[in-house]
């Protein structure tokens, strides 16, 4: 059989091997290539799933289309590391082969029991009329890396109340007893999250919803996580049917999270403040975190957004994971930093530091398709101040600061090919202060920016031609100094 050309739920087991090398040729042909994210080796990749620390090393899933860039029948795809930075791919996890699970092996999470690594996730199947029945199903890792599917699903009805998007269980452990929260949507078309649990993981009991504040926020709430830090509870989700507010939810879906009193299991109730994006860009949806043995919480990303196409779907392939983030808490907030292993990938350093004033300028040194760059501008009496990444003659990806809004702002206008244009092309966010530091990492066909020391951050796939390489740092209607040192990766 040949390879699908769009939607369908083919396996690849079904299509001939010569057709998937082919698309493989295609893929590797692509300039858009990631050098440091992890990317398909052909196909799509969305949601993280089972991100964990087992057997002492890093184990990171992902969803998996692997016959081309749409959302076609959905594998587990395993990756492992032992730094956080170089990722091995193991090959498939899970094989979508089974009654429970015939329509793809849906997202889910892992936690380790008796030695052993379980992997609770969501089977979808349809029926023939296309509707959806999903099953909450379960699978267990040794310390081999073997795994074994269990035969039969571990919750084979959605609970009473809830519509047939009922999936996504992330785990945790408490007290000698497992629980999960689950993405569920009412049978009023309104998002929620519900609570499972579990005292050996095979047998589970739906325990019911989880009350917060947000009852009509949203038609579904996918990917929900839920972890403790500095003795708080915090939930964290990827609602779906946000209006945009403001600056706020300009993407097709949202993801972001609610602080609050810690979770009251009994109860079932989670008592919290407002919701808030996590990401002030335009491609980040379904994160995922962890606790590393460290006791850092950990979080990775799909650096992509359901039903928007992407300009390397040509090539045959489609998103990227973020990079690894580590949050900590301040002030009701969460911070994200970039995990400082990335350091180990620094190559030639170089420094610029300059005053401009109303200007635009480049610096020996600073150009580059894969770098980190940091840069801390001081106030000054500028109107605007940025830099301009992935820049050429037509061509720029610009991050500033813009004094008169108060705001940091994000644009893609001009970053090569179009993305999900009808989404806009320019992210903002307020802050405070006019000194800001800006981080970036900048990868073959990503950014993803810091500000501030992770008060803000702004991830971005950008499609720019392989020529717009430049650098330049501006300020305009005044006066800014900065200090920048840049390491190519
Ligand atoms: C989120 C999501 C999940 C689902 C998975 C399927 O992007 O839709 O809700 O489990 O992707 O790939």
């Amino acid at each position: 059989m040949e390879l699908p050309r769009g939607k369908s739920y083919i396996r690849l087991d079904q299509v001939n091997q010569e057709d998937i090398d082919k698309l493989i040729l295609r893929v590797n042909s692509c300039t858009w290539r990631q050098t440091f994210h992890i990317q398909p080796v052909s196909g799509l990749l969305n949601d993280p799933n089972g991100f964990c620390f087992y057997n002492g090393e890093y184990h990171l899933y992902y969803q998996w289309h692997p016959l081309g860039p749409f959302h076609g029948l959905k594998y587990w795809y395993h990756t492992k590391s032992t730094d956080l930075v170089n990722w091995t791919n193991v090959g498939i996890a899970i094989k979508p082969d089974e009654y429970f699970d015939s329509h793809g092996a849906y997202s889910g999470s892992a936690v380790e029991h008796n030695g052993n690594l379980y992997l609770l996730y969501t089977g979808n199947t349809r029926d023939e009329n296309l509707e959806r029945h999903p099953y909450l199903c379960i699978a267990l890792m040794d310390d081999d890396g073997n795994i074994i599917k269990s035969k039969k699903s571990v919750l084979d009805k959605v609970p009473e109340g809830y519509t047939e998007h009922f999936r996504d269980p992330k785990l945790w452990k408490e007290d000698e007893k497992f629980y999960a929260v689950i993405g569920a949507q009412r049978t009023d078309k309104t998002g929620g999250v519900c609570l499972l649990s579990s005292s050996d993981l095979l047998e589970w009991k739906f325990e019911g919803e989880l009350a917060t504040n947000l009852d009509d926020f949203g038609f579904m709430w996918e990917c929900p996580d839920y972890f403790e830090m500095e003795d708080k509870g915090i939930l964290i989700f990827s609602p779906q049917g946000l209006e945009p507010v403001g600056d706020l939810y300009q993407n097709i879906y949202q993801a972001g999270y609610v602080v609050g009193e810690k979770i009251d299991l009994q109860r079932r109730e989670l008592t919290h403040g407002d919701f808030i994006e996590l990401d002030r860009g335009f491609d980040f949806y379904a994160p995922q975190t962890m606790k590393d043995p460290n006791g850092r919480r950990l979080m990775v990303a799909w650096m992509g957004l359901p039903e928007i196409e992407y300009p390397s779907d040509i090539n045959g392939w489609a998103n990227c994971l973020t990079i690894l983030r580590e949050l900590s808490l301040h002030d009701g907030k969460l911070i994200q930093k970039p995990v400082p292993e990335l350091q180990s990938l620094r190559k030639n350093k170089i420094e610029a530091q300059d005053e401009i004033w109303d200007e635009k300028k480049t610096y020996e040194g600073f150009s580059g398709i894969t770098y980190e760059l940091v840069c801390e501008f001081e106030q000054g009496d500028a109107l605007e101040y940025g830099i301009e990444i992935r820049a050429g003659s037509e061509e720029k990806t610009v991050i500033k600061y813009d004094a008169v809004q108060g705001k940091i702002i994000l644009d893609r206008t001009f970053s090569g090919k179009v993305i999900g244009s009808k989404y806009g092309t320019e992210r903002k966010c307020q802050i405070v202060g006019d000194a800001h530091k800006f981080h970036l990492f900048v990868d073959s066909s990503s950014v993803e920016i810091f500000v501030d020391d992770g008060e803000e951050v702004f991830t971005a796939r950008i499609f720019p031609d392989i020529r717009s390489q430049e650098i330049r740092f501006y300020a305009t209607g005044g006066s800014a100094a900065f200090k920048a040192v840049k390491w190519d990766y």
